[in-house]
């Protein structure tokens, strides 16, 4: 079958190739096989070929979600059936024509949800899930008062959206910031009532400062990460938390202990490859809500284009570079 891989480390545009490998294995018991029909090119799944192949590997498949249909299933798996359309995460070696993944990280598609939806219907929306537990978790351990705005950084973004969305509907006040006039724009289309801050505009903070107006800022979530974190630091509440769940500046912090020390402010870390080691009800509770949140807002989960297998190099630029949506994988 025909498979993405690479065999060392380095740029993924450089590394990653097509290739005929060996069929996936059958499933074993408690598994499923599923064919799959599309899969993302995830920001981090390009990162992955910078780091050296795993316990001394010499080929490693690359992709981590999809959307497809189950081919066989291994004993004792009452849920799902052959012939069920599927999304799939964590799905190592996604952007395969067959993955083998166990029966629970296969979660049946409702009909309305298309494939290319499907396939983005899992990392983003689990990601947002994570984020907003550790958001809520945070503004109530700070006793914030309702009024108390959310500062979302990238709030354009395939997640950054999703967190917007939720934060909208948990009835709390969101301030949005951006880089680009595009991205303000792509906010105002989906939240018409979330004010919004451009940070290539150089009063920025001037404008974020008058939205906040004097309310104390116990959470801030980012995605910028690099430089901007120490210029979005001054607008927490001591004690606050920048809660990061991204890295699009791919840049080193700036920052100095003394930035974090003396206004006692903490950093926590929120990543999707941990979500695994979540308890079972609450990886359930957020298939179901990803797959729910699919259905219910398409318009969220934003499609730029998709690529045969033939075209991944210009998949892997448009993931890069576009930011206007995902570019997905066609497969089978
Ligand atoms: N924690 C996790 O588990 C997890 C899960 C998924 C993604 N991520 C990470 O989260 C980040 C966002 O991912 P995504 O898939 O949501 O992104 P995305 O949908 O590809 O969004 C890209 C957006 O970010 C903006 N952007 C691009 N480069 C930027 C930069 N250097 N500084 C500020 N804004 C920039 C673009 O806005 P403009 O049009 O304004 O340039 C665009 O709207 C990535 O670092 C990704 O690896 C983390």
């Amino acid at each position: 079958m025909r498979s993405v891989v690479y065999s060392e480390a380095g740029d993924a545009a450089a590394v990653a190739r097509v290739e005929d490998v060996p069929e996936a294995r059958a499933p074993g018991a408690g598994e499923v096989q599923v064919a799959v029909r599309v899969s993302p090119v995830h920001r981090g799944d390009l990162v992955g070929t910078s780091r050296a192949l795993p316990g001394g590997a010499s080929i490693r498949a690359l992709g981590t979600e999809a959307a497809g249909v189950v081919t066989a299933v291994g004993e004792s798996v009452s849920t799902p059936r052959v012939g069920d359309r599927v999304a799939v995460f964590p799905a190592v070696g996604a952007w395969s024509e067959r993955v083998t993944v166990p029966a629970e990280f296969a979660v049946i598609v409702p009909e309305t949800v298309s494939d290319e939806i499907a396939s983005i219907a899992l990392v983003n929306s689990v990601t947002s899930r994570d984020v907003m537990r550790a958001v809520e978790e945070l503004r109530s351990t700070a006793a914030a008062p309702d009024g108390a705005p959310l500062v979302v950084s990238a709030a354009a973004s395939a997640v950054g959206k999703l967190i917007v969305r939720q934060a909208v509907d948990q009835g709390w006040e969101v301030i949005a910031v951006v880089r680009s006039d595009r991205s303000a724009a792509t906010v105002r289309t989906h939240f018409p009532d979330v004010p919004v801050v451009v940070t290539q505009d150089e009063r920025w903070q001037r404008n974020l400062a008058r939205l906040i107006d004097g309310r104390p800022v116990p959470v801030i979530t980012d995605a910028h990460g690099g430089p901007f974190v120490k210029e979005i630091l001054p607008f927490l509440a001591d004690a606050g938390t920048l809660v990061v769940w991204g890295d699009l500046a791919a840049q080193p912090w700036t920052l100095t202990t003394s930035d974090l020390l003396m206004r006692e402010l903490n950093v926590r870390a929120v990543s999707i490859s941990r979500w695994t080691h979540r308890p079972d009800d609450i990886r359930a509770a957020d298939r179901e809500a990803a797959l729910e949140l699919a259905a219910r807002h398409p318009e969220l989960l934003a499609v730029h284009a998709t690529y045969p297998l033939e075209q991944l190099r210009d998949a892997i630029d448009a993931a890069r570079t576009n930011g206007s949506g995902s570019a997905l994988l066609t497969l089978n």
